[in-house]
């Protein structure tokens, strides 16, 4: 067998904002948190997934509905509107920001959105060990941090590596959809998943079209006001030897 991956040995994508929590968020997690938030086995950090830990989606959402991921849901806003539209399909949010959990809950239980869980954690470990092998239809990854300091450039989520990583998730034929406004990482992101073999891409021409599913969030329109283009991108995970 080979040797799990030590994630925390590897520099994560995110910097854990602290700060106090409103009465709203707090209320998140002390009603809301039951139904939404997947109570997870944690490994060496607050962030971690213990790598022993499997996630069960039939039983986790009584059922057994095609699953799709996001992986820095931020506020929620795609993956609930997403959940909405689309009851029959199962939807996991994953994130490590408390204050966009607490509004991802808020907002899905305001509109009604039942078919939904949230995961606190450092989305690799849930992609590479918490999910079970194939589990996901799709995986999306909108406005990843994008680390534009050369020097912190291998902080980025999307990088060497990565598409090992979210292949595992992935059933085959499944989808792998990005989007982001910042140039480099967009090339970044082509040149790692069009090397990846175990990735084709789902698009003609340099750039995929804008994906239909994906809503308007304040990181796209603070691209946009800036004149930046917005990059949208889709491979194919392909089928398993
Ligand atoms: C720039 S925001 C974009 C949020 C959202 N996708 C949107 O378009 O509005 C990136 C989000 O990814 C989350 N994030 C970064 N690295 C992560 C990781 N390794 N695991 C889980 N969430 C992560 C951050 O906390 C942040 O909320």
């Amino acid at each position: 067998m080979p040797e799990p991956r030590i994630f925390r040995d590897e520099p994560v994508s995110f910097v854990r904002r602290s700060g106090r929590m409103s009465e709203g968020q707090e209320r998140a997690f002390a009603e809301l948190a039951t139904h939404y938030l997947l109570d997870v086995p944690r490994g060496a950090a607050e962030t971690s997934v213990h790598p022993d830990a499997r996630l069960d989606p039939a039983v986790e959402y009584g059922r057994s509905g095609a699953l799709y991921v996001e992986v820095g849901s931020g506020q929620g806003h795609a993956i609930v509107s997403a959940a909405l539209s689309r009851p029959d399909d199962d939807f996991l949010a994953v994130e490590v920001f408390r204050a966009g959990l607490a509004r991802t809950m808020l907002d899905a239980d305001r509109e009604g959105a039942r078919n939904l869980r949230l995961v606190e954690a450092n989305a690799p470990e849930v992609l590479s060990s918490y999910l079970p092998e194939g589990a996901a239809a799709e995986v999306w990854i909108f406005f990843p941090d994008p680390w534009h300091k050369n020097k912190h450039n291998k902080r980025r989520l999307v990088r060497p590596g990565f598409g090992e990583t979210v292949a595992r998730a992935l059933r085959d034929g499944g989808l792998l959809r990005l989007a982001t406004d910042w140039e480099d990482y967009a090339l970044q992101m082509r040149e790692v998943l069009d090397a990846d073999p175990l990735f084709e891409r789902a698009f003609d021409g340099e750039w995929a079209e804008r994906f239909v599913g994906r809503v308007m969030t304040a990181f796209e329109q603070k691209g946009i006001a800036k004149g930046r283009d917005i990059r949208d991108l889709v491979y194919r995970r392909k089928t398993r030897a």
